[in-house]
């Protein structure tokens, strides 16, 4: 039988490509977005598939929610500079988008899938972050918005959990990347790219030591499809990959190689409450959902490298 699923944030980065691959594989797909940070071209591929629907919602919003066996929550902002433009409607998004969410899930007994984030364990004193780390977080600082909306998503799915016997399945998603990433959303791969192919000043925020842990999509996508495929899980689940830790410092050199060297890297101020560590240790979904990331950092990177070149020469740089 067909199974439906219903992902929010459907037009977005993650979302794009997780209705793609779950109408690879046979589900019927309601697409559900707001289109604030989404783009309608990234579900180009999906829209003339007849097991796709979309319609343009606000997840915040009252109305009828379209039933399906599995619900995959992404709408939220996901970049820095986007939640931080609006971070009562980030926090809303989060609180109330999830509260509708899961109040449907339950009533049209669905199975939820909810994207949270890495950025739940803060600024971390632990290396790599297990799921058993409460984190470190400001409360109060520019990016609370989204790390406490997202905190308060997974205590909101915990108490729905608990008290509704819903199944919710929470995935804390690590730094992800690659094709349709929009350009102008200030995540760190992209900016770069986008500043080695048009020869500008590659800008590596403070010295550059920082580390981050990238994961690329399709394998993000894979462990998504499969958490929702497993048994029930008890508590969240690390998606990320610890094997392609790197330093800032180090991705803007290697950026500026593959993008034909012409750029200078520029050392300019740090972002308030940036983490200064960032790697996923997998050991839970390696064992729960059999998944690790097999895309090589360089492959991953050089297929978003030149998705990057292809739209700076379509002229296609904003949202
Ligand atoms: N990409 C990453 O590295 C990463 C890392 C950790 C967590 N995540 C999470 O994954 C999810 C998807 O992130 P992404 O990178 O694809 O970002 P994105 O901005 O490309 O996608 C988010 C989508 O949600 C939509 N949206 C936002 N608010 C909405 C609302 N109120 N109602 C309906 N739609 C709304 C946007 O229009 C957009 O299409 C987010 O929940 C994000 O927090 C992503």
């Amino acid at each position: 039988m067909t199974r439906t699923a219903l992902v929010t944030g459907a037009a977005g980065f993650l979302g794009s490509h997780l209705v793609d691959r779950l109408l690879r594989d046979g589900w019927s797909v309601v697409g559900i977005d707001n289109l604030s940070t989404g783009r309608p071209g990234n579900l180009a591929g999906a829209r003339p598939r007849s097991h796709f629907r979309f319609a343009k919602r606000d997840v915040r919003s009252a109305g009828p929610l379209p039933t399906a066996d599995v619900v995959f929550h992404l709408a939220s902002p996901a970049s820095p500079p986007r939640y931080q433009e609006r971070p009562v409607y980030t926090l809303e998004t989060n609180a109330v988008g999830s509260q509708r969410l899961f109040r449907h899930a339950s009533a049209s007994g669905a199975r939820v899938v909810l994207g949270s984030t890495s950025e739940v364990y803060g600024d971390p004193e632990l290396h790599p972050q297990p799921e058993t780390y409460w984190g470190r977080v400001n409360p109060i600082g520019p990016r609370s918005c989204y790390d406490e909306g997202k905190r308060y998503a997974e205590a909101l799915a915990s108490a729905w959990i608990r008290e509704k016997s819903l199944d919710v399945r929470i995935a804390r998603i690590f730094n992800t990347f690659g094709p349709r990433m929009a350009l102008d959303d200030g995540r760190v791969i992209t900016n770069f790219l986008a500043q080695g192919w048009r020869g500008q000043a590659i800008t590596v925020q403070g010295s550059g030591a920082q580390s981050r842990s990238f994961c690329y999509v399709d394998d993000l996508v894979d462990g998504l499809v499969r958490l929702a495929e497993v048994a029930p899980v008890d508590g969240p689940v690390n998606l990320g990959n610890p094997d392609a830790e790197t330093t800032v410092l180090e991705l803007a050199r290697t950026v500026r190689a593959l993008t034909g060297g012409r750029s200078e890297i520029v050392h300019v101020p740090r972002a308030a409450d940036d983490p200064d560590r960032r790697c996923p240790d997998i050991a839970r979904a390696r064992t729960l959902l059999g998944w690790s990331p097999t895309t090589p950092f360089a492959e991953g990177l050089r297929r978003t490298s030149e998705y990057v070149r292809s739209e700076l020469a379509a002229g296609k740089e904003s949202r």
